[in-house]
């Protein structure tokens, strides 16, 4: 039988690059070989501080970028609207450990940059269950793999010692335990600190938007820190950045005709960046072209999505009816 695979997306607004090589690119790959289930996890956007305004637009608008990236539209499903997500995410709190949540990384790192704006700042008990609500949206598909970078590792370990003490505190063999998929894709960095990974969290400078205007790109690749001299003897990370983007975009002449220049030691940055430019832009406007598509077809694609979720709807409520009877809860049969 084919394999289950399971991921989610935080509705954070714009996909910048890195999302999309490091996460929803992959999709479309492993959608061909795999029974995928992809969430825009919108629940998840609600443990930190958010604006109740904008999270449905938000939430649309990562749903149209996914599907405009070439993501199965009947793979795809809202987090909130399939409610058994949170039904089961109870249910494994109570299954789970005050202390191992404690331990986890990244809510320790989100508690810390909170903080650091400031001191008095609100940290919900939402926070610290992400991780909880994170283990029931894999387990609920009984997903075998989950793609998820390195930062992810921790919550899917946790997730296997939640299904791990499920089947043993109530005797059964029912959760499988879902391990990482780790796949080679292209880690972008952020363009103006190249130590970095590319991310949002670091501000305006950082990232390049999937959908971002061409005179933006043209801006940013030409003002992307290179080589700052700290680097002997190997290619700088900003550097290394930018081949990364030719090679992830497919554009494998430029990438070997620079890797030669660059051996040779005449690589010349404005033609690189130049060239990384144009390449870009080319790469992403069918994705341009689809998203703006969609746009202008909006009802039809919320519609779409509306019934993708109810579909998938039916196999969480499958899972959430059998756990409800081994843990004693009552059935719910209306
Ligand atoms: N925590 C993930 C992230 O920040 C998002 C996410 C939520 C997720 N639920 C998931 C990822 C389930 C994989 C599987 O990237």
């Amino acid at each position: 039988m084919q394999k289950t695979v399971l991921s989610g997306i935080q509705p954070t607004g714009d996909l910048h690059l890195g999302n999309y090589f490091g996460a929803v690119a992959n999709w479309v790959k492993l959608q061909k070989e795999y029974t995928c289930y992809f969430g825009i996890v919108d629940c998840h956007s609600m443990t930190m501080p958010y604006d109740a305004a904008l999270l449905k637009d938000n939430t649309w608008k990562m749903a149209y970028q996914v599907l405009a990236c070439d993501v199965d539209p009947e793979r795809l499903f809202i987090q909130s609207l399939v409610p058994e997500h949170l039904e089961l995410s109870w249910i494994m709190g109570c299954i789970a450990s005050y202390g191992e949540l404690s331990r986890m990384t990244q809510f320790k790192d989100k508690v810390d940059q909170l903080k650091t704006k400031d001191k008095d700042a609100f940290v919900s008990a939402g926070l610290f269950f992400y991780p909880v609500l994170q283990a029931a949206d894999i387990l609920i598909y009984k997903a075998d793999y989950v793609p998820v970078g390195k930062d992810q590792e921790q919550h899917l370990e946790l997730t296997r010692n939640i299904a791990e003490r499920f089947n043993h505190q109530f005797n059964v063999d029912y959760f499988k335990l879902p391990e990482s998929l780790f796949t080679e894709v292209p880690k972008l960095l952020s363009t103006a600190d190249p130590n970095k990974k590319m991310s949002k969290s670091l501000g305006e400078k950082h990232f390049i938007n999937l959908l971002g205007e061409e005179t933006v790109i043209r801006k940013q690749i030409k003002s992307a820190v290179t080589d700052t001299g700290d680097s002997v003897g190997e290619m700088a990370p900003g550097v290394q950045n930018l081949f990364t983007i030719l090679k992830a975009c497919g554009n494998m002449d430029a990438f070997n005709s620079f890797t030669v220049n660059y051996n040779d030691g005449n690589l010349r940055y404005g033609d690189l960046k130049e060239v990384v430019a144009d390449t870009l832009i080319s790469f992403l406007l069918p994705i341009k072209e689809q998203y703006l598509n969609i746009l202008a077809n909006k009802k039809q694609y919320q519609d779409q999505i509306y019934s993708s979720s109810q579909e998938i709807r039916k196999i969480a409520r499958k899972t959430l009816d059998e756990v409800r009877e081994i843990t004693g809860l009552l059935k719910l049969n209306y």
